[in-house]
């Protein structure tokens, strides 16, 4: 097996991905909202949202947490709007993924609804499930993909509970699970567990955004979500070594994004700071994910380039994190066995020492 300086950028791009933590309105490029504005200025002169290349300016990524959220709420949701621009904007998503060398996609995204275009919830999903399965059926896609729905920490129970609703009556169309999101200096939790109870015992996985912040790590907030069972965690960053010992026991996943935290300054100092140094060495899958790379610009490819450069990864120890990924994946049997056979005979494994 070759040494360290073989994985480069060109190396990290060409390398089968895994993608199992992206929040698909914050995956949409800054070009495509362009072209949605563009398309609906054209129809609408009238339209008041400004160009997104003004609203969110490409090269900017340091966004925080007080700046990120009301991207979302003030303008992408305004934008995508109607069901042309979910459809066009989820399949731009589809299609930049698998331009990145992404071989298996878990996408999620929160159920949300537009009364004044007749679009329900139900509708939404819909929508965003059948470019996800025109894409996986198109033979020319080497990618294949599913949708996790995302509760919303500022839901009510029934908003959850619908949202719970809407992943079982789907899941026979590509929903693998439900997750849990949204601004952490906000909502009550602890309301959510007989819904996250419900979607267990209806077969569905289930992934939590956890200790993001310190104040939605408290040992009470982290203790009543590693009590419902999560099969895997998301950024994992305010954590004491009890709660790190209680996720490795329980084998938890956990989904690490680095740019996204070290943009947001969510962690302390840089890359090389970044507690994937720690959880590499825990024996728990880890997955690198890049959270909102329509926000922080920073595609799957670059994250491996980034994780393997800062954390000095030889090829093998890639190569390990690549085939433990598989095996948090919240699809079937028979999708981790095309990713482990993708691995194994992966020529890209044999490359020349540099
Ligand atoms: P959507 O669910 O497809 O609409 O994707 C955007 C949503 O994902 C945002 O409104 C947030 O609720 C959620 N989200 C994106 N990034 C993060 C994050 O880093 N932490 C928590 N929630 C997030
Ligand atoms: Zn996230």
């Amino acid at each position: 097996m070759a040494t360290r300086g073989a994985i480069n950028a060109e190396f990290t791009r060409k390398l089968p991905k895994i993608e199992l933590h992206a929040h698909l309105s914050g995956s949409i490029s800054r070009k495509c909202l362009h072209e949605i504005w563009e398309q609906k200025k054209a129809t609408t002169p009238s339209l008041e949202l400004e160009d997104p290349f003004s609203a969110i300016p490409p090269g900017k990524v340091d966004y925080d947490l007080k700046t990120f959220f009301p991207l979302f709420s003030s303008y992408i949701y305004k934008l995508c709007s109607d069901l042309s621009s979910i459809r066009y904007s989820t399949n731009s998503v589809l299609n930049d993924f698998q331009s990145d060398g992404v071989a298996y996609l878990e996408l999620r995204t929160t159920p949300r609804t537009y009364p004044e275009h007749n679009i329900s919830k139900d509708i939404y999903i819909r929508t965003v499930l059948s470019s996800i399965t025109s894409h996986n059926e198109n033979l020319n896609n080497q990618m294949h993909t599913n949708l996790i729905l995302s509760i919303d920490r500022c839901n009510t129970l029934p908003e959850a509970e619908e949202v719970v609703d809407l992943a079982v009556k789907y899941q026979s169309k590509g929903v693998v699970g439900v997750d849990l999101c949204g601004n952490p200096f906000k909502g009550e939790i602890r309301i959510f567990g007989p819904a996250f109870a419900r979607a267990k015992e209806s077969g569905l996985k289930l992934t939590l955004h956890f200790a993001e912040i310190p104040l939605s790590a408290t040992d009470d907030e982290l203790d009543t979500m590693l009590n419902w069972k999560p099969d895997r965690l998301g950024h994992v960053i305010h954590v004491n070594q009890e709660i790190r010992e209680r996720v490795t026991r329980q084998k938890i996943g956990v989904e690490l994004c680095l740019s996204c935290n070290v943009h947001a300054k969510m962690i302390t100092g840089s890359y090389q700071n970044h507690h994937f140094g720690w959880w590499m060495h825990s024996g728990v899958g880890v997955v690198l994910g890049t959270d909102d790379v329509g926000v922080f610009c920073s595609p799957l490819s670059q994250e491996y380039y980034l994780a393997a450069t800062h954390f000095n990864l030889t090829l093998s120890q890639l190569k390990k994190l690549c085939e433990e990924a598989v095996e948090i994946i919240f699809g079937g049997l028979e999708e981790k066995e095309r990713l482990r056979a993708l691995y194994r005979q992966w020529d890209g494994w044999v490359v020349r020492e540099i």
